[in-house]
C-alpha cells in the first residue's frame, strides 16, 4: 500500500498520529493526516488541564474538534490521558486529603470516559506513573503521595466501569530497554494486575528515541509484556534526527510481535513536534516525505 495507515492495516495494525486541535485547519496538515493516518490521538486537549481546568467544570470542545475530525473520516482515537501527574491544574495537585482526591479522580476518569463512551480505541487511564532510574519506584505526585501505589489500580478499575469497550492502557517513556529499572517495575505491575484480575488491556511505549533509536531489547520488551496477555503500541514515537535505520528497527521491533498492534508518531511535520528543533518526524516542515517516511513505510 502507498501510505502508512494502509500498510499497517495489512497486518490488522494501525498508523497513528499525535493531532493538534489548532492546525486542523491548515490545509498542508490536515492533508497529511487524512491521507496518512488511521488512528489520532490528541496531543494536548483530553489532557486535565484542558477537560476539568477548574472543580467539575468539563470543557471536552477542543478534544471534540479532533475526535469529529477523526471519527468522520474512519480514524479511529486514542484517549489520551486521564490520569497524569503533569498538565495538571493546580486545583488538583493542592487537594490535601485522599477522600476529597480519590472522589475527584473518579469523577475526572467517569465524566470524561462517559463524554467519549464507544468512540475510543484505547485510553492511556495512567500515563508516567513511574520514577525515572532507581528500583523501579512510582515517581512522587499528588495520586501516589494521598493515594498511595494503590491509586494505578483504582483508577483502572474505575475506567473499567465507564467505558466496558474501551482498551485500557498503562503508558510511560523510557520502559523500552528491557534491562532499565523502569521498565521491570512497570513490567511487575502489570504482572501483577493480570495475576489479581485488575482491568488492563495495553502497555503503551512512548518511544522517545535518541538518534540511535530503540535500545536493542525493545523488541524482547514488547514480546515480554505480550506474553503477560496485554497487547503493547507504540504510542509518541519521535526520533532525534529521524535516521531512516532507527524508524526502520522501531517499526520492526513491532512488526515482530504479533500483539504490538499499532504505532503513533508523536506529530505530523518536523514543525509540529514538541521537538522541533531536533527534526525528530516523517515530514519536513513544507510537509514533504523524508528518508525516515519511506524507511518506515518498507518496514511496515
Ligand atoms: C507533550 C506535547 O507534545 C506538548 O505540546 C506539551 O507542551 C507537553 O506535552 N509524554 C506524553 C505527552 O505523554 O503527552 C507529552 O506531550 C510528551 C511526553
Amino acid at each position: 500500500a502507498s501510505t502508512l495507515g494502509a500498510q499497517a492495516a495489512q497486518s490488522g495494525r494501525y498508523f497513528g498520529a499525535a493531532v493538534a486541535a489548532g492546525k486542523l485547519g491548515d490545509t498542508t496538515y490536515a492533508g497529511i493526516l487524512n491521507r496518512e493516518f488511521n488512528m489520532v490521538t490528541p496531543e494536548n486537549e483530553m489532557k486535565w488541564d484542558t477537560i476539568e481546568r477548574s472543580r467539575g467544570s468539563f470543557n471536552f470542545a477542543p478534544a471534540d474538534q479532533i475526535a469529529n475530525h477523526a471519527t468522520s473520516r474512519g480514524q479511529r482515537l486514542r484517549g489520551h490521558t486521564l490520569v497524569w501527574h503533569s498538565q495538571l491544574p493546580s486545583w488538583v495537585s493542592s487537594i490535601g486529603d485522599a477522600t476529597t482526591l480519590r472522589s475527584v479522580m473518579k469523577n475526572h476518569i467517569t465524566t470524561t470516559m462517559a463524554h467519549y463512551k464507544g468512540k475510543i480505541y484505547a485510553w492511556d487511564v495512567v500515563n508516567e506513573a513511574f520514577a525515572d532510574g532507581g528500583g523501579g519506584q512510582h515517581r512522587p505526585s499528588v495520586f501516589q503521595n494521598l493515594l498511595g501505589d494503590g491509586f494505578i489500580e483504582e483508577a483502572f478499575r474505575t475506567a473499567r466501569s465507564a467505558d466496558p469497550a474501551a482498551k485500557l492502557c498503562y503508558n510511560d517513556y523510557n520502559i523500552e530497554d528491557w534491562n532499565a529499572a523502569k521498565t521491570q517495575g512497570v513490567y511487575r505491575m502489570v504482572r501483577d494486575f493480570k495475576a489479581r484480575g485488575v482491568p488492563i488491556d495495553c502497555v503503551g511505549f512512548q518511544a522517545h528515541f535518541g538518534s540511535g533509536g530503540p535500545p536493542t531489547s525493545f523488541q524482547t520488551t514488547l514480546s515480554s509484556f505480550a506474553a503477560l496477555g496485554v497487547d503493547v503500541q507504540i504510542t509518541e514515537l519521535d526520533i532525534a534526527q529521524a535516521p531512516a535505520a532507527a524508524y526502520t528497527n522501531t517499526t520492526r521491533a513491532c512488526m515482530n510481535v504479533p500483539r504490538c498492534t499499532g504505532i503513533t508518531v508523536w506529530g505530523i511535520r518536523d514543525s509540529d513536534s514538541w521537538r522541533a528543533g531536533e527534526k525528530p518526524l516523517l515530514f519536513d516542515n513544507n510537509g514533504n516525505k523524508k528518508a525516515a517516511y519511506n524507511a518506515t513505510l518498507t518496514a511496515l
